[in-house]
């Protein structure tokens, strides 16, 4: 029996953001069919009544709610909260995946304050203030468990290898995405400073590159088809455990360099 089919390691409740297409949607479906799934799968998006894909997966699965999120907007962020407070109750919510992002192509002679700035909101600062806007429900599931993982409170931003220090000599085609890149390495210092705070409430915070994937951010030359990734991230999400808080890890569980 692996990890994530330990009845006590179960997930209970998810919330992920930006699931109206990519990656986003393929983990509301993994999650929503996962065995043992969990109970509730909350798929934000901008504009539910357009996300036409996400309405039929709610037909089918009967865990999934669908809720209005903009993650750049403080008041959207507020009401989704009341709303998933609402669905949670006393038990909290034991997972957020932060995975909506944005992405422009920016080399160094098209990099702007406003390109920069506009993909450190979305990127960046919205994973933050949506974390820091649900953690009282983090908080709530934490106290009623024990150990570190997805069973009990966590916390996953979807990141990338481009944000990788380490690996920029590596990797020259980001330099074509310089605001992307940036904000994505700043996003894994959120990782660091969330994992650091609150390991002490049993809250985990990790990093996740979920490998170049074909979406309309990955593009159709990339590696991996969803099918490929998202298994593979979602028996990630029930292995993870108290060593994995604070680390930056790939769609394998391989920990990729900072
Ligand atoms: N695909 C890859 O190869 C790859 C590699 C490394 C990391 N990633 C990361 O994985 C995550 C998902 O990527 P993807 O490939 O699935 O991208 P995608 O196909 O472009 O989808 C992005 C999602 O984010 C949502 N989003 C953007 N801005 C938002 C906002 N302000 N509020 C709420 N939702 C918003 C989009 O919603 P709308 O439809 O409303 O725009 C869409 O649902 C991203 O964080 C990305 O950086 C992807």
């Amino acid at each position: 029996m692996s990890a994530n089919q330990c009845p006590e390691r179960r997930c209970r409740s998810v919330v992920v953001t930006g699931s109206n297409r990519g990656l986003g949607l393929g983990l509301v479906e993994g999650l929503a069919a996962a065995q043992p799934a969990p109970d509730l799968v909350v798929a934000t998006c901008r504009h539910p009544e357009s996300a036409q894909e996400l309405q039929l997966l709610s037909k089918k699965y009967s865990n999934i709610r669908i809720l209005q999120l903009d993650v750049v907007s403080e008041e959207s962020r507020q009401a989704m909260v009341q709303q998933v407070e609402a669905l949670v109750g006393e038990a909290g919510l034991n997972c957020l995946i932060n995975n909506a992002g944005i992405n422009t192509v920016a080399t160094l002679e098209e990099v702007t304050a406003e390109n920069m700035l506009k993909i450190y909101e979305t990127n960046t600062v919205a994973q933050l203030l949506v974390t820091k806007a649900l953690l009282p429900l983090l908080r709530r599931a934490a106290q009623r468990t024990e150990g570190m993982g997805w069973h009990r409170a966590s916390i996953i931003n979807m990141s990338s290898i481009s944000a990788s220090m380490q690996l920029v000599q590596e990797k020259e085609m980001f330099l074509m995405v310089y605001p992307y890149r940036i904000a994505k390495t700043a996003l894994n210092m959120v990782t660091r400073c969330l994992a650091a705070d609150l390991k002490c409430e049993g809250i985990l915070c990790m990093s996740l590159h979920p490998g170049w994937v074909k979406t309309d951010m990955g593009g159709t030359q990339a590696d991996l088809r969803m099918e490929e990734s998202v298994p593979l991230i979602i028996s990630l999400l029930g292995r993870l455990s108290e060593k994995d808080t604070g680390t930056f890890l790939d769609w394998k569980g391989d920990t990729v360099p900072w």
